[in-house]
């Protein structure tokens, strides 16, 4: 991304009256076609900059895009976000992920966030596709966690509190967790999130936490058959919303608990998705691999894993599969 051309915008941003090429050329010690050229970058962007002869440039709106300048301008983390990669198209920000972590150190991407505007080939759980338009959070975070590697699953139950919490903060909507980690509102899904883990033996070498959320998506561009069981948040609330800091809220609320999992609290991090749990106390239908079967969901245990009184009494412990409500 071109630094310059965001210097240029922070002027834009910060004048409350059109402002001069040479006013900004000056402030950059940089020349006015420089300026000029920075200004059609950022419209470029999606920027909606008007000039005039008299007057000068005036920011009229802002660009609509998830850019990272947009996103860190409100985020108040200390590692996560810190580094971003944007792309406008994409096949899956997991799949950049994979790239970037097979090319470069780990532990110096530790924290990176890659942002997609629009993914192609969106990666959902148990193998199926995830429906990735324009308008949503298309996300993956890498991430070098020390931490035993049978409590990973407390990376994506932080990651599904930290976005239930956001969306309850930021919109006031009573967002709940569907086991594993899907999120709902009501009984539509809004956003589910995913955890693909490197590791050799015992040790862990990253993960990539991709999280995908329908915000500012119609419903009609989803499949007749999606319809009918996901939402959005636009739908929700009935406008559109402020992507950038939505996400710079979901980064901060997973940071918090990210720390408390590094320093070993896990009990917070359970304590915290049971409150917001849309599964326990639930009657399920669960499919695994081996079985399906149907019971009551009656807890979970540290490892993620949902406990299941089945209805002929005894106690199953499902660690992955999947789980629909009755
Ligand atoms: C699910 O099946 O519920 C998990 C969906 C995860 C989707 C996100 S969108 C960002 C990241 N990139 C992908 O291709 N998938 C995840």
């Amino acid at each position: 991304m071109q630094d310059s051309a965001f210097k240029v915008l922070e002027i834009l941003e910060r004048a409350d009256k059109p402002i001069s090429g040479e006013t900004i050329s000056n402030e950059l010690k940089v020349t006015r076609s420089a300026v000029w050229k920075h200004i059609n970058e950022l419209r470029s962007m999606g920027y909606d900059i008007s000039s005039s002869q008299k007057e000068g440039y005036c920011l009229n709106k802002t660009s609509g895009k998830l850019l990272p300048y947009e996103v860190q301008k409100k985020l108040k983390t200390q590692f996560i976000g810190k580094k971003m990669r944007y792309l406008e198209n994409t096949p899956s920000t997991i799949w950049v992920g994979k790239q970037v972590c097979s090319e470069g150190d780990v532990e110096k991407l530790h924290g990176l966030v890659i942002i997609a505007e629009e993914q192609t080939g969106g990666i959902g759980r148990m193998g199926r596709a995830w429906v990735s338009p324009s308008g949503g959070i298309w996300i993956t975070i890498v991430l070098k966690p020390r931490i035993p590697i049978d409590h990973i699953f407390m990376v994506t139950m932080a990651g599904s509190v930290a976005v239930a919490r956001a969306i309850r903060k930021e919109f006031d909507l009573g967002a709940l967790i569907k086991w594993p980690n899907d999120i709902f509102i009501g009984n539509r899904k809004v956003a589910g999130l995913l955890l693909e883990l490197s590791a050799e033996a015992d040790s862990i070498h990253h993960c990539l936490l991709g999280i995908g959320i329908d915000v500012n998506v119609p419903i009609n561009q989803f499949s007749p058959a999606l319809q009918k069981d996901i939402t959005s948040i636009s739908t929700e609330v009935g406008h559109e919303v402020d992507r950038a800091a939505f996400l710079a809220r979901i980064l901060k609320e997973f940071e918090n608990r990210y720390l408390l999992i590094e320093s070993g609290e896990y009990d917070a991090i359970i304590r915290e998705w049971k409150s917001l749990s849309y599964t326990l106390e639930h009657r399920v239908h669960i499919t695994t691999m081996k079985n399906s079967f149907d019971g009551e969901a009656i807890d979970i245990d540290e490892f993620g894993a949902l406990i299941i009184r089945k209805d002929n009494g005894k106690i199953e412990r499902v660690i992955a599969g999947d789980c629909s409500h009755q």
